[in-house]
């Protein structure tokens, strides 16, 4: 399915019955490796993908904030000068996302907005965060406010993780709104800085759905986050992305078995993660895989947050001649995986790994090729 901003911003006027002043777009991401290493202050290397979030809207003078989700066939709305907290799904987003601009003192105008995107929910491809950066672009497009893509990031984070009530990192908001066309994207999750890196040439980047949701799976997620900062306390530094292997082997006596191996798996991930930029820009998409390949092993093996399916797609991936590597891809538990591959290859390839995984699960993949796509933008 391809959105045109065209057929979003005609949708709005059949809904509303007067045009919109803008459509925003929001991609979801993918993220090829740095895997739980952006809650350690690591590095990360995710692309934002050709699927996303729009928003069709133009501002009320109410104060009220209505939506219709087009997909969802229903609507919902709020009213910025009284933010409840009510668990009605995807509205909460909006509202965690109205509430963290104007704690960070964006004064808001309401808005009338339709609904729609191609990201499937659940999946590990950041759904959500496209939403909220989504809202928050169309906030200060409507109240003519500038917009910074990090600082938008980090109130989207906030909106996540105080109104949703999910602890996560800042990846999926900063890949979301810092995308560019062609190009992943190094974050160094300390200091927000973002380095734009290309794909090796004739690569191409497959996503590979398990068809198994099993969401963010918020209790380990935390739990793990609580391991690493118990394993940075042990070792003496700020966070994990501060310790090197052999600061971990030389203290491994006094660790817990499985602290010492959420440990390894960070501060070996963040090492592959850094390898993994010096690779990509000398073009090896061998060298890449392989690494690739490492991270699975490393999340499946030592962090523990791989499932049966997520092996089994990423070894279907790899049993493949044309694929360089291929691993699990965001929090884990379900979801989908990432693989490298030659692009010229990239129809055989989807073809025999969807049957691959089929004959060995039953379960039905969603396979397809994502090139890397520009972030969080007004597009009308
Ligand atoms: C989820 C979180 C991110 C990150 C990944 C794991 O996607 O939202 O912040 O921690 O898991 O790398």
């Amino acid at each position: 399915m391809t959105i045109h901003p065209e057929t979003i911003f005609q949708q709005f006027a059949e809904h509303y019955r007067r045009p919109a002043e803008h459509v925003v777009r929001s991609p979801g991401r993918v993220n090829l490796i740095g895997e739980h290493t952006d809650y350690n202050d690591g590095f990360v290397l995710p692309m934002a993908i050709d699927r996303a979030v729009w928003l069709a809207g133009a501002g009320r003078e109410d104060g009220r904030v209505c939506i219709d989700s087009l997909d969802r066939q229903e609507s919902a709305e709020f009213a910025l000068a009284d933010l409840r907290q009510e668990n009605a799904g995807w509205i909460e987003y909006l509202k965690g996302v109205a509430a963290a601009l104007s704690g960070g003192g964006h004064s808001l105008r309401g808005f009338d907005a339709v609904l729609t995107g191609d990201v499937p929910i659940g999946a590990g491809l950041s759904s959500s965060a496209a939403l909220e950066m989504a809202a928050a672009r169309l906030f200060l497009a409507l109240s003519d406010q500038p917009w910074d893509p990090v600082a938008g990031a980090l109130l989207c984070q906030k909106a996540e993780n105080e109104w949703v009530g999910v602890n996560c990192g800042i990846m999926d908001q900063l890949a979301s709104g810092c995308g560019r066309a062609g190009q992943a994207m190094r974050i160094d999750c300390r200091s927000l800085e973002i380095e734009h890196v290309p794909l090796p040439p004739d690569t191409a980047v497959v996503v590979l759905d398990t068809a198994t949701r099993r969401g963010l799976a918020a209790s380990a997620y935390n739990e793990r986050r609580r391991q690493c900062q118990a394993a940075a306390e042990q070792l003496g530094v700020p966070a994990l992305r501060d310790a090197d292997l052999a600061q971990l082997e030389n203290l491994a006596d006094t660790f817990d078995d499985v602290v010492y191996r959420r440990a390894r798996h960070v501060i070996s991930e963040n090492a592959r993660t850094l390898e993994a930029v010096r690779v990509m820009r000398g073009g090896d998409a061998a060298a890449l895989g392989r690494l690739m390949n490492q991270s699975h092993a490393s999340l499946r093996d030592d962090y523990e947050v791989s499932c049966s399916e997520l092996d089994a797609i990423a070894a279907s991936a790899r049993e493949h001649p044309a694929c360089f590597g291929a691993r699990m891809t965001g929090a884990g538990f379900g979801g989908c995986a990432v693989a490298l591959i030659d692009a010229a290859a990239a129809e055989p390839f989807t073809a025999e790994t969807h049957a691959a995984y089929r004959r060995q699960t039953g379960l039905e993949p969603a396979l397809y090729v994502s090139m890397p796509s520009a972030g969080t933008e007004v597009v009308l």
